[in-house]
């Protein structure tokens, strides 16, 4: 079944990235020139999703604003031909896809953001795109869309991994994982957050999935984690695993962490290095600096 529909979780706090994150909501955080999230819309549209609901929370306003039109700025601009790119450049997240909001009222953690969507979903697959991982893969197809083949070719969940190194692992999760095909394996197991002697591989899901609508079933039964307070995603994912099957994709992309402060870095240096407009130059600029610093 194709996949049309996608959310995207950006009710969480950013505390990672405070200050900045204080009154702009991380996934507002440009790189370059453009929001975090638009990225991030801009790759589910790039891999055929119609429809796309962002979970926002109070304060994250400039989300919704950023999709909506601008009355002022869009009559300032209209008609003015040396301003045209710049007109165009500010209507396209108006006109990318349809895109509809609902707040989480209280940041109860990922698998509360998730199943805030249940009504949004029904009863069909859809993809999820957290809201503070950008990944861009520029020559290639987009990663929701390698997830979304996958899905379909397999009719099983899917969650895209990348392997970290060893030492990150903990802060993210680790796989249990038998080879299927090509880049795609079962996923048998997963924990969140292990310590050094629970990992079982240094594959972690890094910001994509895709899954079928009984994982709202799932979330429903899986207990609340005891030192975190919250429902781990991760572990309804295993209940998932368990009962119907999940698959792992070892996704071709880049990823960049928005939610700290050096993935932020990062992420605008290597957008601005391929940047239309300022790589040239930047890349004159990022040479003379490397020499400086030397
Ligand atoms: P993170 O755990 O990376 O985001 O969640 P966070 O909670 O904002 O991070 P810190 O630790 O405080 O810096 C991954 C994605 O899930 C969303 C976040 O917005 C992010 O895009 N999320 C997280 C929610 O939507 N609701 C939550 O309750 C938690």
């Amino acid at each position: 079944m194709k996949i049309r529909k996608a959310i995207i979780p950006a009710a969480g706090l950013g505390t990672r990235v405070l200050p900045a994150s204080k009154s702009i909501p991380k996934e507002m955080l440009n790189i370059v020139d453009k929001p975090a999230i638009q990225y991030i819309v801009e790759e589910a549209v790039a891999a055929g999703i119609e429809e796309i609901l962002i979970i926002t929370n109070r304060g994250k306003g400039a989300i919704e604003d950023h999709f909506d039109h601008s009355f002022e700025l869009e009559a300032n601009l209209r008609g003015n031909e040396s301003k045209k790119k710049i007109f165009d450049d500010i209507m396209k997240p108006v006109n990318m896809a349809n895109i509809y909001f609902i707040r989480q009222k209280e940041t109860k953690g990922l698998a509360d953001a998730i199943y805030r969507a249940k009504t949004f979903i029904g009863n069909e697959p859809f993809a999820i795109l957290y809201g503070d991982d950008v990944i861009v893969n520029p020559d290639g197809q987009p990663v929701i869309g390698q997830l979304c083949d996958a899905y379909e070719k397999y009719g099983c969940g899917i969650v895209g991994v990348n392997e970290v190194p060893r030492k990150d692992v903990g802060k993210y999760c680790s796989l249990d994982i038998t080879p299927l095909e090509g880049n795609v394996m079962k996923c048998n197991d997963i924990i969140e957050k292990p310590t050094e002697d629970q990992i079982m591989s240094c594959y972690s899901i890094l910001g994509r999935v895709v899954m079928p609508p009984e994982i709202f079933d799932y979330i429903e039964k899986t207990p609340v984690n005891k030192k975190a307070g919250e429902v781990y995603f991760t572990d309804s994912l295993v209940l998932l695993a368990k009962e119907k099957g999940l698959n792992a994709i070892d996704f071709v992309g880049t990823r960049y962490d928005m939610g700290n402060k050096l993935g932020i870095m990062k992420a605008n240096c290597e957008m601005a290095l391929m940047h239309d407009e300022i790589g040239e130059d930047f890349k004159k600029y990022i040479k003379q600096l490397a020499k400086e610093i030397e």
